[in-house]
């Protein structure tokens, strides 16, 4: 039996008439890279905005690590802030800070007891991960889009998160950009053994991470299965995808 890290029922959210979500099941298996893919608009990142607390649902169940979100207390919900990393749709770095200071930031903030020569390490190390160490003390303003999100990645991982959320981590990127972050999507998921959701419209980089992929549709989960199974299906909705 696969160890369940994300346990997803019978998901709901609307916004005022606007049914959004409106029964998604689904698991996040430990150590897998599992792809949402969906239309613009589906809800996908509502879906993860749910997962981490940062929209409320309006029902069903969301259990990380067996916690139930909706119902944690605020000691709680950091407990399960310390397991997840989220990476937002574009970069979102502070753009009035270093990348030392971008990096710094995640580990002070949920814990305070860090000396300064652990967190210099850890953002050595963690920059040396995402191959960008020569980028310490830039500012956010003097990377390319790839190595912004290079660092947003490095932002994710200091706190050693189990798990990862992507949302459209390849977005705005060149062609080789996009593998280059792919591939990091895959030695991160080998090194930490991370368990991700990986939101991405963008084929190649599926067929380069997805161990499983789920399609959103009308609100709720119109098909789940393996790469080979969702390029082989005649279904011209999904064709759409992948031609
Ligand atoms: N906070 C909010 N308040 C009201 N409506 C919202 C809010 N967040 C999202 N929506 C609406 O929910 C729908 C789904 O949005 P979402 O951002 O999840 O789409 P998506 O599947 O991530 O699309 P994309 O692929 O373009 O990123 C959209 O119609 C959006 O306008
Ligand atoms: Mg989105």
């Amino acid at each position: 039996m696969k160890n369940v890290l994300i346990d997803i029922k019978n998901l709901k959210k609307s916004f005022g008439n606007q049914h959004i979500l409106q029964g998604v099941t689904m698991q996040l298996f430990e150590n897998e890279n599992l792809v949402i893919l969906g239309k613009s608009g589906t809800g996908k990142s509502v879906l993860i905005k749910c997962i981490v607390n940062l929209l409320k649902l309006d029902s069903g169940s969301i259990k990380v690590d067996n916690y139930e979100i909706a119902n944690c207390n605020s000691e709680e919900l950091i407990e399960v802030r310390k397991k997840i990393g989220f990476l937002f749709q574009g970069a979102a770095l502070y753009d009035s800070m270093t990348v030392r200071e971008n990096l710094t930031f995640p580990l002070t903030r949920l814990d305070k007891k860090f000396l300064k020569e652990e967190i210099t390490q850890k953002i050595e190390n963690v920059l040396d991960d995402v191959s960008l160490p020569e980028a310490i003390d830039k500012m956010p303003s003097e990377l390319s889009g790839g190595m912004k999100k290079r660092i947003g990645l490095a932002r994710t991982l200091i706190v050693n998160p189990k798990i990862l959320l992507y949302d459209e981590p390849t977005t705005g990127l060149d062609p080789i950009t996009s593998d280059e972050i792919s591939q990091l999507i895959n030695k991160t998921k080998n090194k930490f053994k991370t368990s991700s959701i990986i939101i991405t419209h963008d084929i190649k980089c599926v067929k380069t991470v997805a161990d499983r992929i789920i399609m959103l549709k009308d609100g709720t989960v119109y098909k789940e299965g393996s790469l080979s199974e969702f390029e082989n299906d005649p279904d011209s909705y999904i064709q759409s995808f992948f031609n």
